[in-house]
């Protein structure tokens, strides 16, 4: 297994540039299922992620190729409308084929998503959206079998804001007959690619950006091409990397509006910002200001970059507070922080974070992918050397992030056992 040795103390300066976004890559692929033929998404990274979603959909019948930065899928035929537990079990992110499958077979089995290290996160929401569309559901040795000769438009009413449900119940109704409704529905921009995508393809969603979707449900639709946003993720956590440093840093390549929630805190922490249409400059501030945070849907503050907003409230004057109100147990990185001299207690489900003068490197393991990423930007600030283990979990969602950095003046190397 991969590790990375990462020797501390260094001050990053320059520019760095962010790749397309996983989490709106993800659903985009299992939306080509919808259309006989051939589709394309540009700006594409290569992730484990992406791979994992290639290989469950060449399971179904469709070709993927993947070809500097950009996807092909053909999905002709469909010859399977099983998703398999031993590619569920890797990726949580497989139960998007259950709408498109749905929609276009009639039918979908797909394995139970299992735990998994951000805490408890239940797929009920998805399955409540197919009912309301008219699908039978049932759960049967550990997998979702859902059928409906014809999904049938519906008023969907979601509890709470799901992007993963949100955007399940969009691919299964643009091929419902009539129109449905979807209220409460979440609004993060990958939501958004996924409705321009689909309409792209023919369908007829209107309610972009906002809470309320309608869906006028179409007979077929057809391959499309589009470019993949920029990972608003991967952006925020080269931004809180610059907020470490003490030289400014330039992430390019960025969605104006994407990260206001993020902005607003490096403010607050004392950062100055130069935000321009394709890039944020962060100058760092002398002493950096304790800042409380709750994470929330979007346009809250995300839920993905709550691990690398801690590591710099680790090195703040003073005391901060971080609750994540979107996954409340999503703290496993904590103890690894700890074994690096930050300051943090669990109280209850808040991290009260103590900050200190300094860092001290460790060897840690990574837990999940934000985890990862956070442990990253605390070993390049540490004194001394950090190890990290388990980085497949990085893998999954960052392009190479140590050569990225590296070029930014960090001293990461990644060493394959
Ligand atoms: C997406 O997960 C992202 N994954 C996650 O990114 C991200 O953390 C999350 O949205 C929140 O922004 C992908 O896009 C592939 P949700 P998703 O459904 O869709 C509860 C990363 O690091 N819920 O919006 O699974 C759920 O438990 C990952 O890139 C139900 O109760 O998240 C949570 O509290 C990790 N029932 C809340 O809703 C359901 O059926 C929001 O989750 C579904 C969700």
């Amino acid at each position: 297994m991969d590790r990375f040795i990462i020797e501390g103390n260094r001050d990053l300066a320059g520019t760095i540039s962010v790749s397309g976004a996983k989490n709106a890559i993800l659903p985009a692929m299992a939306a080509c299922l919808l259309a006989p033929g051939k589709s394309v998404l540009r700006n594409v990274p290569n992730l484990i992620d992406l791979k994992t979603m290639a290989h469950l959909l060449r399971f179904l019948g469709a070709h993927v190729d993947f070809n500097s930065g950009e996807l092909s899928i053909a999905a002709a035929t469909i010859t399977s409308n099983e998703a398999p537990y031993e590619l569920v079990s890797k990726m949580r992110a497989s139960i998007y084929v259950l709408g498109p499958l749905l929609a276009r077979q009639g039918e979908a089995l797909v394995s139970f998503p299992g735990g998994c290290a951000i805490g408890t996160r239940p797929v009920d929401l998805h399955l409540k959206a197919m009912e309301a569309l008219g699908a039978r559901i049932s759960v049967e040795h550990g997998y979702i079998h859902a059928i409906a000769e014809k999904l049938i438009g519906a008023d969907i009413h979601f509890e709470k804001s799901s992007v993963g449900a949100t955007i399940n119940a969009l691919m299964a109704a643009v091929l419902a007959s009539g129109t449905t409704r979807i209220i409460n529905a979440a609004r993060e921009p990958e939501v958004d690619t996924t409705i321009e995508l689909l309409n792209k393809m023919g369908a007829r969603i209107s309610g972009l950006g906002t809470t309320s979707l309608t869906i006028e449900g179409v007979e077929k639709l057809v391959p499309a091409a589009m470019d993949m946003i920029p990972d608003r993720i991967e952006a925020g956590t080269f931004l809180v990397a610059g907020a470490l440093s003490t030289q400014p840093v330039t992430v390019e390549n960025y969605v104006p509006g994407h990260l206001d929630s993020l902005l607003e805190k490096l403010r607050a922490a004392g950062c100055e910002l130069d935000i321009r249409d394709t890039g944020i400059t962060v100058n760092p501030p002398q002493k950096i200001k304790p800042v409380d945070v709750l994470t929330l849907p979007y346009p809250g503050f995300p839920t993905d970059l709550q691990a690398q907003f801690t590591v710099l409230m680790t090195l703040a004057d003073g005391v901060s507070f971080i609750e994540d109100t979107i996954f409340p147990d999503r703290f496993m990185y904590v103890a690894e922080l700890n074994r690096l001299q930050a300051d943090i207690r669990m109280e209850r489900n808040v991290a009260r974070v103590r900050g200190v003068a300094s860092l001290s490197g460790a060897e840690v393991m990574a837990s999940d992918l934000r985890a990862s990423a956070a442990l990253v930007l605390a070993g390049i600030v540490a004194q001394g050397q950090t190890t990290i283990s388990r980085i497949y979990h990085i893998d999954r969602g960052y392009d190479h992030i140590e050569e990225k950095l590296n070029r930014l003046g960090a001293r990461i190397k990644r060493e394959t056992a």
